[in-house]
């Protein structure tokens, strides 16, 4: 068989698809963002039933001759599973559009969503980063965040109201959608406690959930001063507290670390887990949320590849943050003096762990 390059024509092909694929994949993210900036989900839920093209055009108040584009759009985000779409039963030239569970995340005024997400990741602020990857590699500043912004992550989010919004929505959208799964399926975790406290929990949405679950319950959220200085608890059983982890560590029965430890390096990790076990008493146990990435087994492949992203953004955010394998977790937790753990694959890209004194 002739060659070129060393290769079939056939393998040749495949081999620059590959490499355009992967260029292109900032399109599908754009293209996502379009949707979810225009409320496109929002008009498809408003209309109660299959929207055609046409009354998306109209209803998005967009000019005529960009319905073309509009298609196109739709087309896409189809492909990638944010739509579905059929040819209208009036009119074979047209299609319309429902939503699929993916979607439905975009929606604004739904308690489970995703779009605050979207939002986060894809600010010029957090997507550009990633222009200074390489430049990055080649200083030695800690993070690619630091080269490209002049300072860290968490000073920004500190500094910036915009920034601090953007994150802590994301953090709470995330959280109640992961709590609601938690209420459903693993709720017995929580069972027999008296006492629990969310460790860098934010603005409490997870804790919320678990206090009007549990009345008997008493949670606290615990965060950095900044972040919990003027919340207050809707529950009795529900109150803020401001600190530093790395200090100490409110005492409870059980301490929650949801979306934590891979923000810290190994040694800052066992620092907090050793202050984790300070806080709970010897029959207590820390409960972690977080990804446990295992490349051995046949994960579906966006759960995989979407971890894989995940821990890309933790290089490019902050030093030393990483997603950990299962014998990495271990090894953390025999270092910060426990004996025994339980990792449950149970909350899709993530797990929930249990760890025990
Ligand atoms: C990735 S966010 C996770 C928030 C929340 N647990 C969730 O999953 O929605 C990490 C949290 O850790 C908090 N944090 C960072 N450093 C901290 C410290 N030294 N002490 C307490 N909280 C801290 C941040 O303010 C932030 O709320």
């Amino acid at each position: 068989m002739d060659m070129i390059n060393g290769e079939s024509s056939c393998e040749l092909l495949q081999a620059q698809a590959q490499v355009y694929n992967c260029t292109f994949n900032f399109i599908n993210s754009m293209a996502l963002k379009c949707a979810v900036q225009l409320g496109i989900p929002d008009l498809i839920n408003k209309h109660g039933q299959p929207m055609t093209l046409s009354q998306l055009v109209t209803a998005l108040n967009i000019l005529p001759k960009k319905a073309g584009s509009l298609h196109r759009l739709m087309r896409i985000l189809a492909h990638s599973g944010f739509f579905d779409r059929q040819k209208t039963s009036k009119n074979e030239q047209e299609e319309e559009y429902t939503l699929t569970p993916a979607s439905k995340l975009l929606l604004k005024d739904k308690p489970l969503k995703a779009a605050p997400f979207v939002h986060l990741i894809l600010d010029p602020i957090i997507r550009d980063t990633f222009h200074f990857m390489s430049t990055w590699f080649q200083n030695d500043d800690p993070t690619v965040f630091e080269t490209a912004n002049g300072k860290p992550i968490w000073d920004c989010i500190a500094q910036q109201p915009k920034l601090k919004n953007l994150f802590y929505d994301a953090m709470s959208a995330d959280s109640q959608l992961i709590a609601s799964v938690v209420m459903k399926d693993c709720k017995h975790v929580f069972m027999g406690l008296k006492s629990l406290v969310d460790v860098g929990g934010g603005t409490g949405a997870m804790a919320k959930v678990i206090a009007s679950a549990f009345p008997h319950i008493k949670c606290t959220v615990f965060d950095l001063p900044h972040v919990v200085d003027n919340l207050q608890g809707i529950d009795q059983n529900l109150e803020f507290i401001g600190g530093d982890m790395f200090e100490a560590i409110p005492s409870a029965d059980a301490v929650l670390l949801k979306w934590i430890i891979h923000d810290w390096g190994d040694e800052e990790s066992v620092k907090i887990l050793k202050k984790c076990k300070e806080a709970i008493p010897s029959r207590g146990k820390v409960i972690i949320i977080d990804m446990a990435i295992d490349s051995e087994k046949e994960e579906k492949e966006t759960i995989l590849e979407t971890q894989l992203c995940c821990d890309m953004l933790m290089m490019g955010m902050l030093n030393t943050a990483k997603e950990r394998s299962v014998e990495q977790w271990k090894k953390l937790f025999l270092e910060a003096g426990f004996t025994h753990f339980k990792i449950n694959p149970v909350l899709g890209l993530r797990s929930l762990i249990e760890v025990y004194p």
